[in-house]
């Protein structure tokens, strides 16, 4: 399938979608709401907000399961952004580029900055438990609601984050190292494409193999990550390349070579294909996604 084709589809849809539920810059709270959208309408890839569509659609009926996951991918996508706002602060990477545009804290001061992440934190909840996500069966929400709590909390993202920043200019060992970038970034990735499926009605079997294959895929894209950090240009990636290094930051190249990482990469992406046998023609997008995750150039 032409994945690029499908990408620009299932991204219009994001786009337009988060456009009509994000809050508007006006009243009281506007300055606050313009930092939010700042970061939020800067471009980005919207891999995860795709996965979750491509979830849904590997299980249900195309435009119906889409349409009932959309409110769900653009939480999953308040939630990446607030993490990448985060990330960028001088207490955590330092970085002053991202989705080729200044840093939210470099435009908006520091304090903004950690707000406007809260704000689309939390912001991602009201979306999953309020109108916009109503169309979803409440057990089923309850379970989605969970999920992404956990994956983006202290035993997920927050908490991968956290081990990013202990082990700066440390050495680890693979075992430690894997499990950082399965919680700094797998998590979200994970329940992003397993959230999609539970909105479409998957059962536990299936679930099960996608939780494998996203598994899989997160590691997979940030061994990609890592490496374009060292092989692309900052032109290229909208944030600045050589990062890693400049923060002596643990990462695939930095322990095994470009070589070995590329390979390991590789090999996450067939398992994650491999997690997919059960599934019919409907999950080629997410075959085509894993693919897609190490072939990238930004
Ligand atoms: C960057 O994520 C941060 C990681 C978890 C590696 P993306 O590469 O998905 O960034 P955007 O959303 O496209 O800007
Ligand atoms: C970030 O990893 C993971 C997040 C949860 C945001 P990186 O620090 O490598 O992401 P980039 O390279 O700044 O996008
Ligand atoms: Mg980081
Ligand atoms: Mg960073
Ligand atoms: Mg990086």
């Amino acid at each position: 399938m032409d994945i690029r084709a499908y990408l620009d589809e299932q991204r219009r849809l994001v786009e337009d979608r988060l456009a009509a539920l994000m809050l508007e810059p006006t009243g009281a709270f506007a300055q606050h709401v313009e930092a939010m959208r700042y970061s939020l309408f800067a471009g980005g890839k919207r891999i995860r907000p795709v996965l979750c569509l491509a979830g849904a659609e590997a299980v249900g009926s195309g435009e119906e399961a889409r349409r009932l996951a959309l409110p769900v991918a653009c939480a999953l996508e308040c939630i990446h952004t607030y993490s990448l706002i985060h990330d960028d602060l001088p207490a955590m990477d330092n970085d002053d580029l991202r989705r080729g545009k200044p840093t939210n804290h470099t435009v908006f001061g520091e304090a903004a900055a950690i707000l406007a992440g809260d704000g689309l934190l939390t912001f991602a909840f009201d979306l999953l438990s309020s109108t916009a996500s109503a169309a979803i069966p409440d057990p089923i929400r309850i379970r989605i609601i969970q999920t992404i709590a956990r994956a983006a909390g202290p035993l997920g993202m927050v908490g991968g984050q956290s081990l990013d920043m202990i082990h700066e200019g440390q050495q680890i060992d693979y075992e430690e190292l894997r499990r950082m970038h399965r919680s700094k970034t797998g998590a979200l990735i994970t329940a992003s494409v397993v959230c999609g499926a539970m909105v479409a009605g998957a059962g536990k079997e299936q679930e099960a193999a996608l939780q494998t294959y996203g598994d899989h895929i997160g590691l997979a894209f940030q061994i990609v990550d890592d490496l374009l950090d060292v092989e692309a240009t900052t032109a290229e990636l909208g944030k600045p390349a050589g990062s890693d290094a400049k923060a002596d930051k643990v990462t695939y190249p930095s322990l095994f070579g470009r070589q070995a990482s590329r390979s390991m990469a590789l090999e996450a992406v067939q398992e994650a294909i491999a997690a997919l046998t059960l599934f019919d023609h409907r999950a080629d997008p997410l075959r085509a996604l894993a693919r897609y995750i190490v072939d990238r150039k930004t």
